[in-house]
C-alpha cells in the first residue's frame, strides 16, 4: 500500500527528534531513509509502525488515516497491519524455524493447512526451505534475519518496516542478504520502508532515498538524483566522497560557469548558487582525471595543470592526492587505467561532472 507522511513531527522534551517531514511512498515501492545516527530515522519508523505518537502532522497508510492528533485519530501498532524486522535478532529461542513464522498466522486463528502452506513458502523465498524443523538456536546471525523476515512477511503486510536489520551481521552476510532481501521485496511487491546509516546499502536497495539531517528531510529522490544532482554539501559527503571546493558564479550560473578563489574558471552542468551568487563545486573523486599530458581533446576546456602530492593504491583503486590552486584534491581511478604523478599533471573534468550546490 502507498503511504504518506505529511508535516510530520516528535519532539521529546525540548528535543526535537522529527520536524516538518513530508515523505511519499508509492505502492510496492522500496523506500530508504537514511541518514547518520540520531537523525530520526528510527523515530519516523516508530512513529509510522504507531510505538509513538507525533507531536502533530498525518500518516497515511493506504486510504485509511493511522495518526492525525488534530483529529484525534490513532490506529494502534497491532491494527495497522504492518511487518517489521529489526536489528536485534527478534527470534524466540524456544520454538522451532516453522513456530517462529507461524506465529503470526496462529494469533489470527488461520486453519493449519493453511499455516503450512504459507510458511513453507515463505520459508523458501527466503532460502531456509530445508531449516523448517531446525531449532531457532542452531541458527546463525543471517540465517535468524531471514526468519524475522519470513515471520514479517508471512501475514502479507500492508507495509515491512525494516531498522538497521543488517548491522549485526558480518560484511559478507551483510552484502548477501541485502541483495537477497531486495530479490524478496521485488517478489512480494510488498512497499518497504527501510532505515539505515549505511549509504551503500541505501544506494543498492532504495527505489527511492530520504535523506535525513538533523531531524529534517534533506534530499528525497532517486538513488541516482542524490548522487548525481545533490542538492546540499551535506548529501554530496553524505552518499561517498566528494571535493567540495567553494566557488562564485558571476552569471549566477546563467553561462553555466564558476571560478575559483584562485581565478581559475571551471565550466559546469549545472546546479545552485546562493542569491549572492556563491556556491560550492561538487566533484566525485572517480569523475576527475589525471594525466601525464594534457589531454588532445579538451574536457569542455576543463584542463589545469596540478601537482600530484601522494598516490596510494588500495587494492584495485589508485587514490591521488592533488594540489589545484590553493586546493587539496582527491582523485581516484582504477588502477591499471594509466595515472599521473607524483609530480607534475594534468587534472581534467567532463563539465558533466562538475555540480554546483548553494549550501
Ligand atoms: N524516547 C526518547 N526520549 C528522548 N529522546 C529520544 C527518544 N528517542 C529518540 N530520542 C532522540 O531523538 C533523536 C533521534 O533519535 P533516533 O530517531 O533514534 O535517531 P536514529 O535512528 O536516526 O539514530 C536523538 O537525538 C535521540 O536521542
Ligand atoms: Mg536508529
Amino acid at each position: 500500500m502507498k503511504v504518506s507522511i505529511e508535516n510530520l513531527a516528535k519532539s521529546f522534551g525540548e528535543k526535537d527528534a522529527v520536524n516538518d517531514l513530508t515523505l511519499h511512498v508509492n505502492e510496492g515501492e522500496f523506500l530508504v531513509v537514511l541518514g547518520p545516527s540520531g537523525c530520526g530515522k528510527t523515530t519516523t519508523l516508530r512513529l509510522l509502525a504507531g510505538f509513538e505518537r507525533p507531536s502533530s502532522g498525518r500518516i497515511v497508510v493506504g486510504d485509511t488515516t493511522v495518526t492525525d492528533p488534530e483529529h484525534g485519530v490513532f490506529v494502534p501498532p497491532q491494527k495497522r497491519g504492518l511487518g517489521m524486522v529489526f536489528q536485534s535478532y527478534a527470534v524466540w529461542p524456544h520454538m522451532t524455524v516453522f513456530e517462529n513464522v507461524a506465529y503470526p498466522l496462529r494469533v489470527r486463528r488461520v486453519p493449519m493447512k493453511q499455516i503450512r502452506l504459507s510458511v513453507q513458502g515463505m520459508l523458501e523465498l527466503v532460502g531456509l526451505g530445508e531449516e523448517s524443523a531446525s531449532p531457532a538456536t542452531a541458527l546463525s546471525g543471517g540465517q535468524m534475519q531471514r526468519v524475522a523476515l519470513a515471520r514479517a512477511l508471512v501475514a502479507d503486510p500492508s507495509v515491512l518496516l525494516l531498522d538497521e536489520p543488517l548491522s549485526n551481521l558480518d560484511l559478507k552476510m551483510r552484502e548477501r542478504l541485502r541483495h537477497e532481501l531486495k530479490q524478496v521485496q521485488r517478489r512480494t511487491g510488498v512497499t518497504s520502508v527501510y532505515v539505515t546509516h549505511d549509504q551503500s546499502e541505501a544506494l543498492e536497495l532504495g527505489d527511492k532515498i530520504a535523506l535525513m539531517n538533523g531531524g529534517r528531510l534533506e534530499q528525497f529522490g532517486t538513488p541516482d538524483d542524490l548522487w548525481h544532482v545533490p542538492t546540499s554539501r551535506f548529501v554530496a559527503d553524505f552518499l561517498g566522497t566528494a571535493n567540495i571546493v567553494p566557488v562564485v558564479a558571476p552569471d549566477r550560473l546563467r553561462d553555466k560557469k564558476v571560478v575559483t578563489a584562485e581565478g581559475a574558471t571551471i565550466a559546469v552542468h549545472g546546479g545552485e548558487v546562493d542569491a549572492d551568487g556563491n556556491g560550492y563545486l561538487v566533484v566525485r573523486p572517480e569523475a576527475a582525471r589525471l594525466t601525464s599530458e594534457a589531454p588532445v581533446s579538451s574536457s569542455d576546456g576543463n584542463v589545469w595543470p596540478v601537482n600530484v602530492v601522494e598516490r596510494t593504491r588500495v587494492g584495485g583503486v589508485t587514490n591521488s592526492r592533488v594540489e589545484w590552486g590553493g586546493q587539496a584534491v582527491r582523485v581516484s581511478a582504477l588502477s591499471d587505467a594509466t595515472q599521473a604523478g607524483p609530480g607534475k599533471a594534468y587534472l581534467s573534468l567532463a563539465r558533466n561532472d562538475a555540480w554546483v550546490v548553494s549550501r
